[in-house]
């Protein structure tokens, strides 16, 4: 970029920035079913952005001077205590994101497991489907990674399966992660097991709750029967609750929940031995924008419980719907029955329906599908965040599924795997500036043939030609 000589004004600068904006697909309508979640609230969502700009300028890295921060967050935290059921001496943060709340409860973790083992690396336990933050996690906290199958007919990792791994690794496990749901399959582990498990074996419990949170809890107040996973199954430590996500706040404010005080001084870090400011930080960031928690405070009030209520009756109710027409689409099928509002769909068992051919014959139709490789003995499959406004819509989008379904099906399906040269010269320049081309099943086939040790390698070389800002 090059600066203007002169400043431009501000309806100069909002039709530059509408201009940046054009490729981006729309954030709100429930057309792009990954990435955003809409509540179909138009009046609290402004009032969320309104709080956003408001507090945008308040560093939240100092609630001594700026004594709203620490009453906005106490806020958030009281109410993602009640929404998981915490015991009267529960405390939390509020963290910049899922993956932020999951690095720092690995981070806790792994304090802790340090005050009792000098020596040695500890030992991360978790299932296959875990969500990336946690690979992330390890590979910046110094851990070991065990990752455990889930069962291959529920999708989900059984108590069982982690008492054999923890019994095996003795003394070197410092935490294990149940997922509530799993991203990539909507399926809520077995917590009880999981927890008791950890228990027994005197460790911690995270349950990474970051997308389902929110709608497990109200699931449970619009008095459906949902998977225990909060604090009152005994041993679980730690939940991590995503208000940008399912809390419809915009991005930027997660929640980290621990049911022991000691267990979240192992986050907070203190210095005092320079010579500026003495700091305290209760999360990896420092200076930090208060925008975000303001826009979740914003949001909690203008929606109320009811507004949430009726959000996740509305995203249960679309959900259960998509599930039951995609039930009734030859050559495809829901990997596992949804726990909350995430939907995976897979090719059924005569492989007819190609799920990356599917997803761009849907783009077609005006439809953002999230394509998932396959790995390991886990298949391709499509994910579908479906939010509370995708009730609206619920008609057309299984019309236009069954019909997306119908255009592709009996087409051989994308296969990068026998000529990989190949699919690399005929990648899309994704420096362009055109946005995705429409059709990007060759792209995700290639990634889907790429052999494991060369695939993250690869897609960091992909990602890398997006940043080409040179002086
Ligand atoms: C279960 C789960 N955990 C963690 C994350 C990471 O959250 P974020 O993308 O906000 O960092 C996600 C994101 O979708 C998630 O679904």
């Amino acid at each position: 970029m090059s600066l203007p000589e002169q400043g431009l004004d501000a309806s100069a600068i909002a039709s530059r920035l509408a201009d940046l904006r054009a490729d981006d697909p729309p954030v709100h309508g429930g057309r792009v079913l990954a990435y955003v979640y809409d509540a179909g609230m138009p009046e609290a969502t402004n009032a969320a952005l309104d709080a956003l700009a408001g507090f945008g300028e308040v560093n939240a890295l100092d609630p001594t001077t700026f004594p709203s921060v620490a009453r906005l967050e106490n806020d958030l935290v009281g109410w993602g205590l009640d929404m998981m059921r915490a015991a009267a001496d529960a405390v939390g943060l509020v963290s910049s994101g899922g993956t932020e709340s999951c690095i720092l409860a690995v981070l806790a973790a792994r304090e802790r497991w340090a005050a009792a083992h000098p020596d040695g690396r500890p030992v991360l336990v978790m299932a296959d489907t875990v969500h990336s933050a946690f690979h992330k996690a390890a590979h910046l906290l110094g851990f070991d990674v065990r990752t455990i199958p889930v069962d291959r007919a529920s999708f989900c990792l059984t108590g069982e399966s982690v008492r054999r791994a923890l019994d095996e690794l003795g003394g070197r496990a410092a935490l294990v992660v149940a997922s509530a749901p799993s991203y990539a399959h909507g399926v809520v582990d077995d917590v009880p097991g999981i927890a008791a498990a950890a228990l027994e074996h005197g460790i911690l419990c995270h349950v990474d709750s970051c997308i389902g949170g929110v709608t497990l809890a109200y699931a449970r107040l619009n008095g459906e029967a949902v998977p225990p996973m909060d604090f009152t199954v005994p041993g679980v430590s730690s939940i991590s609750l995503d208000l940008h996500k399912y809390g419809f706040a915009p991005k930027g404010v997660s929640l980290l929940l621990f049911a022991d005080a000691a267990y979240r001084m192992g986050t907070y870090f203190a210095f005092s031995a320079w010579p500026g400011y003495p700091v305290v930080n209760t999360t990896l960031q420092s200076t930090k924008s208060a925008g975000p928690m303001a826009a979740a405070w914003a949001m909690a009030q203008a929606l109320g419980d009811s507004g949430y209520r009726t959000a996740v009756r509305d995203a249960r109710a679309a959900t259960l719907r998509i599930v039951a027409a995609i039930d009734q689409i030859p050559g495809i099928g829901v990997v596992a029955r949804p726990d909350t509002t995430l939907i995976a769909i897979a090719a059924g068992p005569d492989r007819s329906v190609d799920p990356f051919r599917l997803a761009d014959a849907m783009r077609a139709r005006g439809w953002s599908l999230q394509p998932q490789p396959s790995c390991a003995d886990l298949p391709r499959t499509l994910h579908l965040t479906v939010q509370p406004v995708s009730l609206a819509t619920v008609g057309q989008f299984t019309a236009d599924l069954a019909a997306a379904a119908d255009e592709v099906r009996d087409m051989p399906w994308i296969d990068a795997s026998q000529d990989l040269e190949g699919a690399f010269a005929n990648l899309p320049d994704l420096t362009s500036g055109n946005g995705l081309p429409d059709e990007m099943a060759g792209v995700h086939a290639l990634i889907d043939a790429l052999p494991p040790e060369v695939r993250d390698p690869a897609l960091l070389a992909i990602f890398s030609t997006l940043f080409t800002a040179r002086r």
